[in-house]
């Protein structure tokens, strides 16, 4: 039984609450930018074009079915968050409602999700950046640009760039959280006014005659472009993973979560349909930088080199605010014991997870500099998808378990909401390849040995009971 022992939700509350915790400094906008630093990156720079190459111009719709998955999911993480405002997201919800191997898995997952995910938008921020630097006739040595293997018929050895830019964001990240959060603020700014810029310039350049046929490749194509975009969406739940250090969670956090989702929706679907409508989508095969290579198309070149620009900054941001919703999951489960202790100690000046934080930073730059793009994006939506139905899940439990809590924010339509959430996704995952199913089993695996190996009998709540 003690596989399903639960931590008790209003202990976790208080714990929260106690002193000594994180700083409490984030506000509602410092959440929806924090939401949009996360969101808006590779997804839209990068991953359009196999995108539109696999749906054809009925990319739009496969942004709106990725977006439906995600709002579903949306509603019921904002429950949960502002019900349990305690930092480490969906994985400390889960510990209070479905026990703790369903917990421990979570957070396993979630490394999927976070971990590689900063690993993947280092390697795509690292191709931009050698684009713009190439620009100023700058080359660096071709072993220093890739990761082993990944450029087919040049020996690389490791991808330099990707690995600088996941340190500096790292050091900035273990100085402190509200310093990073006005930078990220910035880039933000910066990210969405490049997108608005693209929306402005190329919406004139759009010839309806290229959205014909508009679902080139029927229903298949749209889900399965579905399922590779909705890489674009990951990020929103990072926001609840900031639960301890905001100011009023109960109302900020489903503001920060579903007004982000919102904003980005729009901008998708606007520049999905503005870049199909400038480009046959056929040109889009081989392409890395669909979006600027639409305004280069369109004979804006001037305008594309911003877009670029705006590439990087924008993840940039998806890489700060993933390494800290990394660190927070892994602070979170060190404080359980369900990892080494050391992961949870605070710099005893800068208040912020140090150790983890250089962890995480560390590993993942690692991992992003030797394992090829392909490679990490095919596991990243399966992880996520699979923690979004197990939150959908999780509020339905928790609804029965504790029909008395406080709940600021009410998933509307429970249980319909969170079955749709659930259909979806796994609609979604059935669209992704065998490898990656195959994959994600092996991760789960070694996440159970390490559970049974480590963390059951370190466990804080092993130990109470002892
Ligand atoms: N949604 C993030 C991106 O598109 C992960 O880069």
């Amino acid at each position: 039984m003690s596989l399903f022992r639960t931590k008790n939700l209003d202990h976790m509350v208080a714990q929260s609450k106690a002193a000594g915790g994180l700083k409490k400094v984030l506000g509602p906008l410092d959440l929806v930018l924090m939401g949009i630093g996360a969101i808006v990156g590779t997804g839209i720079f990068v991953l359009t074009g196999t995108g539109a190459l696999t749906a054809g111009p009925a990319l739009t719709l496969s942004f709106v079915v990725a977006a439906l998955a995600c709002g579903f999911a949306a509603l019921c993480y904002a429950e949960f968050a502002s019900t349990v405002p305690v930092a480490g997201s969906i994985y400390t919800y889960s510990y209070a409602t479905l026990g703790e191997l369903v917990a421990w898995m979570i957070g396993w997952d979630l490394m999927l999700e976070y971990g590689l995910a900063t690993s993947a938008v280092s390697v795509g921020w690292s191709g931009y950046f050698q684009s713009l630097l190439g620009g100023f006739g700058i080359h660096l040595p071709a072993v220093l640009t890739a990761a082993p293997g990944a450029v087919p018929g040049v020996t690389t050895w490791f991808n330099l760039p990707a690995l600088v830019i996941m340190l500096l964001l790292t050091a900035m990240l273990s100085w402190g959280v509200r310093e990073s959060a006005r930078l990220n603020s910035i880039m933000v700014a910066i990210k969405v006014a490049v997108v608005l810029l693209f929306i402005a310039v190329g919406a004139g350049h759009v010839k309806p005659v290229n959205w014909q046929p508009f679902m080139p490749f029927g229903m298949n194509g749209m889900m399965s472009a579905a399922a590779l975009v909705f890489f674009a969406f990951i990020g929103f739940d990072a926001v609840t993973s900031a639960a301890e250090e905001v100011k009023r969670p109960e109302r900020d956090l489903p503001i920060g979560i579903i007004g982000s989702l919102a904003v980005c929706t729009v901008l998708y679907v606007v520049v999905s349909a503005i870049m199909t409508g400038i480009v046959p989508f056929q040109q889009f095969a081989g392409v890395d930088h669909p979006v600027s290579l639409a305004l280069q198309y369109a004979g804006q070149n001037w305008v594309a080199g911003f877009v670029d620009l705006g590439a990087i900054l924008g993840m940039t941001t998806v890489i700060l605010v993933m390494t800290y919703g990394q660190t927070r999951v892994i602070f979170a489960m060190s404080r359980d014991g369900l990892l080494p202790k050391r992961l949870s100690t605070l710099h005893p000046k800068y208040n912020t997870p140090f150790f983890a934080t250089w962890t995480v930073g560390i590993v993942f730059g690692l991992i992003g500099a030797v394992v090829p793009l392909g490679v990490l994006a095919e596991l990243i939506n399966i992880g996520t998808l699979a923690a979004f139905c197990l939150v959908s899940v999780a509020v339905v439990v928790l609804r029965k378990k504790r029909p008395d809590l406080h709940r600021a924010f009410r998933c509307p339509g429970v249980p319909y909401v969170p079955a749709l959430a659930v259909l979806f996704c796994l609609a979604l995952m059935t669209f992704l390849s065998r490898t990656t199913w195959i994959a994600f089993g092996i991760w789960l695996v070694i996440g159970l040995v390490i559970y049974f190996g480590y963390s059951r009998r370190n466990a804080v709540l092993h130990t109470q009971q002892a």
